[in-house]
């Protein structure tokens, strides 16, 4: 039996790749599946928390459900949602991977490939979890994640600090690593210094879970 240690915690949180057009049939994407945001949603509402999960259009795993979903497109779709979800919520948990341009033009048809030149002019997306850090900092549980390939820890606490949040989780990434059920590993990094989450998706997002727990009885986040 699950203890309901988080009844009364309304969680937000984000998962999976975004999409960006660059006509009807070609997008800009990246290789995260959502599986590290679905497990903590997951595991959030069977710990007795009101949660809404906001996902991109590819996210393959299965939603428990009292798990309030919306699914979204592009990153500008995305920011819009979690915004909306995020004003009533105690917690943001942001674990999309979220894409960091988007092609300047969106074509409404199909893009023939004599027709068009190869360089697509782009522009910078919104950074979601920073839009959110800005606006709730000191007022809601802010935890946005940090994949690198390298020197992650010290990357890790530089995104805590630029995006105003309370904790970023820690991943090493790379061919074969980070992504879906690829090798894992990841440390959560606070203004108290990093420290080992564990070895699996499963036992991270348990722990980051028992972390936002505590940090809600410490009174943070009401
Ligand atoms: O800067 P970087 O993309 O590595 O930061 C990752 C963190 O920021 C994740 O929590 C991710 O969900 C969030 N993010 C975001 N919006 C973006 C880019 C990243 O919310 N446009």
């Amino acid at each position: 039996l699950t203890p309901k240690d988080l009844a009364g915690t309304t969680i937000v949180v984000t998962a999976g790749a975004t999409w960006e057009h660059f006509d009807p049939v070609r997008v800009l994407t990246n290789p995260s599946t959502g599986l590290m945001g679905v497990l903590i949603a997951n595991q959030a509402a069977r710990r007795g928390a009101d949660v809404r999960l906001v996902t991109g259009p590819a996210v393959p795993y299965a939603v428990d459900d009292r798990v309030r979903r919306e699914t979204v497109v592009s990153a500008e779709e995305m920011q819009r949602a979690v915004i909306a979800m995020a004003q009533d919520a105690d917690v943001v948990v942001g674990a999309a991977a979220v894409s960091d341009f988007r092609p300047r033009e969106r074509l409404g048809s199909k893009a023939h490939k004599d027709d068009v030149g190869l360089n697509w002019e782009m522009v910078r997306n919104p950074d979601i979890i920073q839009s959110i850090g800005e606006r709730y900092q000191g007022q809601k549980v802010l935890v946005g994640f940090a994949a690198e390939t390298e020197d992650v820890l010290a990357q890790a606490e530089a995104k805590r600090r630029k995006k105003h949040l309370d904790a970023v989780v820690a991943n090493l990434v790379g061919v074969g690593r980070g992504f879906g059920a690829g090798e894992y590993g990841a440390w959560l990094v606070t203004a108290e210094g990093p420290r080992e989450l564990g070895g699996s998706k499963e036992h991270t997002a348990a722990a980051l879970l028992d972390w936002i727990r505590e940090r809600r009885a410490a009174g943070h986040g009401h």
